[in-house]
């Protein structure tokens, strides 16, 4: 892929997006959010990029990657008004009839769009496929990892803000009851494995779900960047005071600087 390629791949995600703004003001603000966080995933992709050693041809491909793979999020909330693939369709397939309706790749070399779709169509899944040739595993990894590092901007901002005004769609409409906590979330964190979305009742196990994504990265530069932009203790500072929460948490942030898995 050559640099004008990707520039011009910039421009039409900044065409593509607009009309979706037009919509009431709450359908505004879940929209905008994810026209910021593609742009942030990109930018923690170069980051990234640049961390592994990659080389510019491999960084323009991770890079609309990255520019890509929430594109199926506009079309979603437009039909379904959610965020959550359950109650609507699979986000990652929906970027994938994006990316071919709007012929987005048919620039590029046969190879470069197989690449660039399966990075897009597996970026969501609950683990790696172990299918995927080893060149699109590099752009899987590099997509979750870019991916989870700007969730976890998303949803510390978001936890900041009053609850009127929060994006409501990204909160996947689960209940913020500030003192309840499920066992099953407290424990797969304290067991040093990622929670699984279908045990998560509340905002708050969704906030351990998350921290718990550091057992999921792929890279050192992953890590390093989550370390120094201190995602984890945000998050927690909005879970209840317990031991062991706290003893769960403290071993998730353990485990990047030993930079264990
Ligand atoms: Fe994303």
């Amino acid at each position: 892929m050559e640099q004008a390629q990707f520039d011009s791949l910039l421009q039409w995600f900044e065409n593509f997006v607009k009309p979706y703004l037009e919509t009431d003001e709450e359908g505004r603000r879940n929209i905008l959010l994810k026209i910021v966080h593609t742009r942030k995933v990109c930018e923690a992709m170069a980051l990234l990029c640049a961390g592994e050693g990659l080389s510019p041809e491999e960084t323009r491909i991770a890079s609309a990657v990255a520019l890509l793979h929430d594109v199926g999020r506009f079309p979603q909330y437009r039909r379904w008004r959610t965020f959550r693939d359950s109650d609507s369709d699979n986000h990652a397939r929906l970027a994938i009839d994006v990316i071919r309706e709007e012929k987005l790749l048919s620039c590029l070399e046969q190879q470069e769009q197989l690449l660039i779709e399966e990075a897009v169509r597996f970026h969501n899944l609950l683990e790696l496929p172990s299918q995927a040739q080893s060149l699109t595993r590099l752009y899987i990894k590099l997509i979750r990892d870019a991916d989870k590092i700007d969730i976890w901007r998303v949803f510390s901002e978001l936890l900041a803000l009053p609850d009127t005004e929060r994006a409501s769609a990204a909160t996947l409409g689960l209940a913020d009851l500030p003192e309840v906590v499920s066992d099953g979330c407290i424990n797969a964190l304290a067991n040093g494995s990622v929670v699984q979305l279908d045990s998560v009742r509340t905002l708050n196990d969704f906030k351990l779900l998350q921290i718990s994504w550091v057992y999921d990265l792929n890279f050192a530069s992953s890590r390093r960047l989550l370390l120094e932009r201190g995602h984890i203790p945000a998050l927690a500072s909005y879970l209840p005071e317990r031991d062991d929460i706290r003893a769960a948490v403290a071993r998730a942030l353990a485990s990047l600087s030993d930079g264990r898995q």
